[in-house]
């Protein structure tokens, strides 16, 4: 997903637009670039790559304008070069963008029947033309926009600059995130607070088609009906501190150390440890009326939500529905009025996610959030926020928020099974009080980290690797496939170990790692057998249980990772820990960028 900036200063601009990119660099891009507006002429810098590119090319100009705006570009339309990456110029336009214009060409198409010949693929050049060719039309900067956004379908969040007007930045959202910035004497603009936490804590967030014009000292705010209108200033917590990877050498690794710590926290929001009761934030409804639960989400997220079906559908005793949000989104599922689904979301601004999320609101539901980011667009489009406290995330792979996400929906399977009366105070303190250990069992789960690393080392160079997991840990069998291919690139799927008989046995051969997820609960024996399927097939087996599975099941594995032994409920969140340092150790061992992998953005705020 991109990134962009922009500020109207009272001090030269360009190097803190490149500060605020460094702190949208989490996002994953592939280019960047910024522009100014110097004695009245727009001049700009773009590089392909990383900031460091971009540093390199700022280094040899003296740019001393008190306004620009920036851009860190992951390609969707138009290869990653510096003729593609942002800001893009037309005439006296210069803007930036996040998102997708899905009618672009047939805008292009007129544009070139007038004669304009656009220079590079995107559709953010269109978008520049079009509100230049308004300008030549006598139209001001505000009608000029506010008309081209009419022509628009898709999503975007824009900041757009005008030759000639030094105190003059306008943004606009529509799908994707934007944030104003207030300063003294300055106003910024960003994809989020992170990006404007180096000037500032005090925020706006843009509503959907919402349309803001900045000057210096002021900030005019339009609906999507072209009304004035204001939204809250709030003061975030995204302090620049907070995106420093400390210590480590990447962010994953210090957001996999954190876990503890924000497991516990998030915990703390959700658990009465004195009288070992759970509470939740106020619903505004009775769970104990729901028949159903619809769970939707990408990704991590979605992983998170399959263990909160198995959590729910054996305390509480109701059905749960849980889709990937890019195909619950179309499959026009059918919802009762006054039902309920629960919508996961570490970032709050995956477009699917969200747009699974208004579907549900369609259909009359009560849509709770589990989200990371209590200010994005998901937990104000929702009804009721269930936070995660697990901090700003900043590795592309999500790792702490996940196990936080399972920490809320664990509490909440427990509040769902009290309402509905299928489990007493006496199993409510028990889990309660389970559930009370996990920050102690995930500080020993780290401390394998050393013996981790050495499988990591053992499997990094294999083709295809399996993940198998039975019941609860199926989830996590998937998870960890997801976490080894997205930052190491090996090819890695996650099954069920019972499925393995129904064809994606075929792909064992001599040496092929596969990776069994076994805790000693019930499951245990059976996937044992599955274990020992494979292993006469020649798989090299990479056993992940507890002290007394591997005491029993340890010594004919390739090798096994032993983490303590745990409550079956618990072990979704323990048993991440394990096949998050696998997945890390291979990465660093293979050399791929752990934090901003190829082809990945942090959040996918388009289709
Ligand atoms: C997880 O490691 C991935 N980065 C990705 O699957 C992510 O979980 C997914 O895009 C959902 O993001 P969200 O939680 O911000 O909605």
């Amino acid at each position: 997903m991109c990134g962009i900036v922009g500020i109207l200063g009272r001090e030269p601009v360009a190097m803190r637009l490149v500060e605020a990119l460094r702190r949208l660099e989490y996002r994953g891009y592939d280019s960047a670039g910024i522009a100014v507006l110097e004695d009245g002429t727009l001049k700009r810098v773009r590089a392909p790559g990383k900031l460091g590119q971009l540093m390199a090319c700022l280094a040899e100009r003296e740019l001393k304008s008190t306004i620009g705006i920036g851009h860190t570009r992951w390609a969707t339309h138009g290869v990653p070069t510096e003729n593609n990456a942002h800001p893009h110029f037309a005439g006296r336009v210069a803007i930036v963008h996040n998102g997708i214009i899905e009618n672009f060409k047939t805008l292009r198409a007129s544009l070139e029947a007038e004669g304009i010949r656009p220079e590079t693929d995107t559709d953010t050049e269109i978008v520049a033309h079009l509100i230049n060719r308004r300008l030549g039309q006598g139209l001001s900067p505000l009608d000029a926009v506010q008309k081209t956004l009419e022509e628009l379908e898709g999503a975007f969040a824009f900041v757009i600059m005008f030759e000639g007007e030094d105190d003059l930045l306008i943004g606009a959202r529509r799908g994707s995130p934007l944030a104003v910035g207030h300063g003294e004497g300055e106003m910024y603009l960003g994809s989020d607070a992170i990006a404007l936490a180096p000037f500032t804590s005090r925020v706006t967030y843009l509503e959907d088609g919402d349309l803001v014009v900045l000057t210096r000292n002021s900030l005019t705010l339009y609906d999507e009906q072209g009304r004035q209108t204001v939204r809250p200033l709030q003061f975030t917590q995204a302090s620049a501190l907070l995106v420093d990877k400390g210590n480590y050498r990447h962010f994953m690794a210090k957001e996999i150390a954190e876990q503890p710590a924000v497991v516990g926290h998030t915990m703390a929001e959700y658990l009465d440890f004195n009288v070992n009761r759970v509470t939740l934030p106020e619903l505004p409804l009775d769970l104990a009326g729901l028949d159903r639960i619809t769970i939707t989400a990408c990704g991590t997220a979605y992983y998170a939500g399959m263990v909160a079906k198995y959590w729910i559908e054996q305390l509480a005793r109701i059905p749960v529905d849980v889709d990937v949000a890019s195909e619950f989104r179309y499959r026009e599922a059918p919802l009762k009025k006054g039902g309920f689904a629960l919508v996961i979301s570490q970032s709050g601004e995956t477009a699917d996610t969200l747009a699974a999320l208004r579907y549900c609101k369609s259909m009359g539901q009560h849509v709770a959030a589990v989200v990371n980011v209590p200010e994005s667009t998901i937990a104000r489009e929702s009804d009721v926020i269930l936070r995660t406290y697990a901090g700003p995330e900043i590795g592309v792979a999500s790792t702490k928020a996940f196990t936080c996400q399972l920490t809320v929906l664990a509490a909440f399977a427990i509040a769902m099974a009290r309402a509905r009366g299928t489990i007493d105070g006496d199993e409510e303190t028990r889990l309660v009080q389970t559930m009370n250990r996990l920050p102690r069992l995930l500080v020993q789960a780290l401390s394998q980290d050393s013996h981790i690393e050495e499988v990591a080392k053992k499997i990094a160079h294999a083709r295809d690797i399996l993940y198998l997991g039975r019941g609860i840990n199926y989830p996590t069998a998937l998870e960890g496939a997801l976490k080894l291919k997205e930052i190491s690139y090996i090819h890695a799927e996650g099954y069920a170990a019972g499925e393995l008989k129904h064809g994606p046995i075929a792909l064992i051969d001599e040496g092929v790692p596969v990776v069994v997820i076994a805790p000693r609960d019930g499951l245990f024996d059976k996937t044992v057998s599955n274990m020992e399927e494979v292993a006469a097939r020649g798989a090299h087996i990479v056993l992940i249980t507890d002290e007394e599975g591997a005491r029993d099941h340890g010594q004919n594995t390739f090798e096994t990772i032993a983490v303590p032994m745990s409550d079956p409920f618990i072990a979704p969140i323990l048993y991440a820990i394990p096949v998050q340092l696998l997945a890390y150790h291979a990465a660093v061992f293979l050399g791929t960028d752990v934090d901003q992998p190829r082809n990945l953005a942090k959040s996918v705020t388009v289709e």
